[in-house]
């Protein structure tokens, strides 16, 4: 009898305890528990990498790129370097971030620091506790002091950073997995010749596997898909879609179930409805769980769906306004956007002009071409802002249109 009650509750516990680390979490990459649906993605990511395949994963904003990204070094031992180049503010800043994990890697950590306070010093250090070539640390040291008294050509010493990581994972004997995030960002720190001159230095490298990640649609196609582009052919490109939303509502419910929330068909709908959008999707179930929690309420219906979808919209509101901004200062880009979100057509713009608007919001990473030429605004709660009447719905009246959504009635 004894045994019996200790093993209910151990089991309430690690049941208890499962719950809590899988709460919806929105706002950061997320890994782990907390990660959901991708299984197809994950498998697929790590034949590609443990074959040393290189991949480019382009997908628009929020989509979980990083997620996926972080959740495949989760899952999986591997030697690794992470750099978001949109956070990068010059080529040198990023080549000492590269220089100092590939040390890392080999067992040395903080070497840029170190660079910066006594290069004898740090060579003494380095050839005690790590075990490189002589001539590898030596031409680091050599880099790393150039450096420090600005002799050396960013490009020079970007493109020395990447080679060192090659020869660090030679003489290890390992192969290091190197993401690149937001890499179209690199035409922003460096000229477009950069392009060819990264591909020449890569393409060389056999101990290192390339994850390339961006959120300009059109730009990584540039870069990575087109014929003349110098990294044509040299990764696999993979477009990562919302989350299918089947698998998303087997999470959700099976969530909600382990809690005893009993939820109508709203749930399936708004999860539709989002259209598999992770950010949001996510962000919107982290408010329907939470509601509950804080009022003890265990039925999510219609009511508690809609208020959910408004409080993430409202959330969103500031983000979204910035991009309205931004396409309100080029000519034509708003009134095309809002005709696509409310599927009507553009009046006065002779075609030239409208197909150079198209390509524009392209650029901009806020609509996306579909296989039938039709284009589709890739942010949802974008599309919803613009389907509003007015401002006022949105401020003061608070009852936000939801086009679209039929909650009740249909099955
Ligand atoms: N697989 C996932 N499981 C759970 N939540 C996710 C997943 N992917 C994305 N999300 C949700 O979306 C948010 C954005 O994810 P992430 O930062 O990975 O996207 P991103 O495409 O890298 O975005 P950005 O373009 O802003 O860099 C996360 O904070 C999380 O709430
Ligand atoms: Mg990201």
């Amino acid at each position: 009898m004894e045994i019996i009650t200790i093993y209910v509750l151990v089991y309430a516990y690690i049941q208890k305890k499962d719950i809590r680390l899988k709460m919806f979490k929105s706002g950061m990459p997320v890994k782990g528990k907390n990660f959901i649906d991708r299984t197809e993605h994950l498998k697929k990511f790590n034949i590609y990498l443990q074959n040393h395949q290189h991949i480019m994963i382009k997908a628009p904003r929020r989509y979980g790129k990083t997620s996926l990204v972080v959740q495949l070094f989760e899952l999986n031992d591997y030697k690794k370097i992470y750099v978001d180049i949109k956070r990068a503010t010059s080529l040198k800043q990023l080549a000492s971030q590269i220089i100092d994990e590939v040390y890392a890697i080999a067992g040395f950590s903080g070497i840029i620091q170190k660079a910066s306070k006594s290069i004898t010093t740090l060579f003494k250090q380095l050839r005690a506790s790590v075990s490189l070539n002589i001539d590898t640390i030596e031409l680091t040291l050599e880099k790393l002091e150039l450096n420090t008294k600005n002799e050396i050509e960013e490009m020079e010493y970007f493109l020395y950073s990447l080679d060192l990581v090659e020869k660090i994972a030679q003489e290890k004997d390992i192969n290091i997995k190197f993401a690149m995030d937001e890499f179209q960002d690199i035409l922003n720190i460096a000229s477009s010749s950069i392009l060819d001159k990264v591909r020449s230095v890569m393409q060389d490298h056999q101990n290192v596997t390339y994850i390339f990640l961006g959120s300009i649609e059109t730009i990584m196609n540039k870069i990575f898909s087109s014929k003349s582009s110098p990294f044509f052919h040299f990764t696999r490109v993979i477009d990562l879609g919302g989350f299918d939303v089947d698998e998303l509502l087997i999470y959700t419910k099976k969530f909600f179930d382990k809690q005893d929330i009993v939820y109508d068909d709203s749930l399936t709908k708004v999860l539709h409805y989002l259209e598999g959008h992770p950010y949001y999707s996510v962000k919107t179930l982290q408010i329907i769980h939470y509601g509950s929690l804080e009022t003890a309420n265990k039925l999510i219906t219609t009511k508690e769906c809609i208020e959910a979808l408004t409080t993430a919209l409202y959330e969103t509101k500031p983000y979204l306004e910035e991009i309205i901004e931004k396409v309100k200062v080029k000519k034509h880009h708003h009134i095309v956007l809002w005709s696509l979100a409310n599927e009507k057509k553009v009046e006065n713009l002779d075609s030239p002009t409208l197909y150079k608007t198209y390509s524009s919001l392209q650029d901009m990473g806020y609509i996306k071409k579909q296989q039938r030429g039709e284009y589709i605004i890739t942010d949802i709660f974008l599309k919803i802002m613009l389907q509003q009447n007015n401002d006022i719905s949105f401020t003061i009246d608070n009852k936000i249109i939801f086009k679209d959504l039929v909650l009740k009635g249909k099955k």
